[in-house]
């Protein structure tokens, strides 16, 4: 049901954690499900991230998503960032069941909420960041009863 690389990222999580005094930090939640994750991140003066943590009370495909998010926009700059989609994390971990799509919005949501917090901190507009939702079920495109 899930691919090797999905059960990876969830037995060992990558970048679990928090970081003092972030750059930016954003908490998205899901209230159908009830998950929440939270997403920090230290951005260098060049607009890098340099270091990306989270911490969830989510499913694993919320733990599994997250971490693999947290990897692809560690390194990048912000605009770079935006572009690390939910699908773009689900092809990095060779799919995720269609139920489980959903849970992948909360971790690209959750980068975005870091993003935007980082980006009013520093009275900065970064392009193509919409104001982010901090209930994702908001988000979701399909309607429940279709999964
Ligand atoms: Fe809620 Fe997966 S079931 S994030």
């Amino acid at each position: 049901m899930y691919s090797e690389k999905v059960m990876d990222h969830f037995n060992n999580p990558r970048n679990v954690g928090e970081i003092e005094n972030p750059s930016g930090v954003g908490t998205v939640g899901n209230a159908k499900c009830g998950d929440i994750m939270r997403m920090y991140m230290d951005i260098d003066d060049e607009g890098v991230i340099r270091e990306v943590k989270f911490k969830t009370f989510g499913c694993g495909a919320a733990v599994a998503t997250s971490s693999m998010a947290t990897e692809l926009v560690k390194g990048k700059t912000v605009e770079e960032a935006l572009k690390v989609t939910n699908k773009a994390v689900m092809e990095a971990l060779d799919g995720l069941p269609p139920i489980k799509v959903h849970c992948s919005l909360l971790a690209e949501e959750a980068i975005h909420a870091a993003l935007w917090d980082y980006a009013q901190k520093h009275n900065i507009t970064i392009e193509g960041l919409e104001k982010p939702v901090n209930d994702i079920g908001e988000k979701e495109e399909a309607p429940v009863e279709e999964y």
